[in-house]
Formats: C-alpha cells, structure tokens, sequence
C-alpha cells in the first residue's frame, strides 16, 4: 500500500475513533435534565442558563391549551390561572407525553410560582411520569415568594418516590455561575 493510502486510513480511523468517543462522552456526563414550565419565558431562560452552566439536557412542559395573556392575569380573580391554582386537584392537559426520563439520573424541575405553589401543570408532569431512582432538584422563578409550599405539594404528588435535594427560587437573570457554585454546593 503506498504511503498516500497509509495515512488516508489511518486519518479516517482516528476521526472515526474522536467522533465515537464524543457521542459516548456526552452520552456519559449528560445524566441530567432540566424539565421545564415557562408561561411568559422568566422560567425558560433560567432553564437555559442551567443547562449552559452544567451541560444538561432540557425538555419544556407544553400545555395542550397553551396559556393567553387574560388566563394569566391574576389581578383578574376568575382568570384560567386563579381557577386551576384554587383546585388543587386540577390538572390541566399536556401537549404531548413524549419526555423520556429513562437516560437521566437526575431531573432539575423548573417552574415559575403562582400564589406561590407550583403551576397545576406541573403536577399533570410530574403524575404522569414514572421518577423512581432518580433524584429530583426543584428550582423556581417568582416575584418574590419563596419555594417552600411548593416543595411540600411536589413531594406529595411525584410518582415513584425520588430523592429530593434542597430547592432553590432564583432570580431570572441567574447567571450561569451563580447557579453553578449552589449546585454543586447540593
Ligand atoms: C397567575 C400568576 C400567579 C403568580 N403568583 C406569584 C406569587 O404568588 N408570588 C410571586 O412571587 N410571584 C408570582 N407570580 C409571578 C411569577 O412567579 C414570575 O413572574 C415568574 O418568573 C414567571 O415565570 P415564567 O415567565 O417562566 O412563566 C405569579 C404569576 C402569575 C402569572
């Protein structure tokens, strides 16, 4: 074989090799996944700012009836919003069923606060998906409330009885390294 074929196959091998090992890499440190409800977009980019800062997955909580700008105006006392918070057993429809938990170790559930407990839709996720063996890290966005009551409900309604590790609410404008250093002070 000349010296041309020579170094023709073994460039081939080698990227053959750099291309398997990165899919296997990601494969290997990507255990987690950032499960996500946004109504206004405060929660997605959070979502997004986790997922840059620790190189997780994410999948987004779409309801079948997406929410309007009147369902979420709390001022008004009967909005969709109001009426879905007050019935705690209420559990809005999910667009589709397609999230796969299976590869995942960990599963970081992100969601706004509404009257300061988690929006119903994420108790629909959370019932309908099967959380045995992994451990589930719960972090919020809000005005100003606190995430405690929602952890409470969370831990009430998850199916398959995870391991929980201490919530968060944080700001919107969470920088990736300030995420960072809380997450791995857990
Ligand atoms: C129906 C509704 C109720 C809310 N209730 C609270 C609340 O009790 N406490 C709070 O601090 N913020 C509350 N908020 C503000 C949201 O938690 C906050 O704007 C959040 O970041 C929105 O996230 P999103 O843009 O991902 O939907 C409420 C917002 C809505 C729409």
């Amino acid at each position: 074989m000349s010296n041309f074929f020579v170094r023709l196959l073994s460039s081939l091998f080698t990227f053959s090799l750099i291309m398997s090992g990165s899919s296997v890499a990601s494969a290997a440190t990507n255990d987690t996944l950032v499960v996500y409800f946004s109504a206004t977009g405060n929660t997605r980019a959070m979502a997004a700012t986790i997922s840059t800062a620790i190189g997780a997955d994410t999948y987004e909580i779409v309801p079948q009836e997406p929410y309007s700008e009147d369902d979420l105006n709390y001022h008004n006392e009967s909005c969709r919003a109001n009426n879905e918070q007050r019935n705690a057993t209420l559990r809005p429809k999910l667009k589709a069923l397609d999230a796969d938990l299976t590869p995942y170790k960990t599963v970081i559930l992100a969601y706004p606060l509404w009257w300061a407990e988690e929006p119903r839709i994420v108790d629909t996720f959370i019932e309908s998906y099967d959380f045995s063996g992994k451990t589930v890290v719960p972090v919020c966005t809000s005005g100003s409330s606190d995430i405690a009551q929602s952890i409470v409900n969370l831990k009430k309604n998850i199916k398959g009885k995870p391991s929980f590790k201490e919530g968060k609410r944080f700001s919107s404008h969470v920088t990736a390294d300030e995420f960072k250093s809380w997450y791995e002070s857990l």
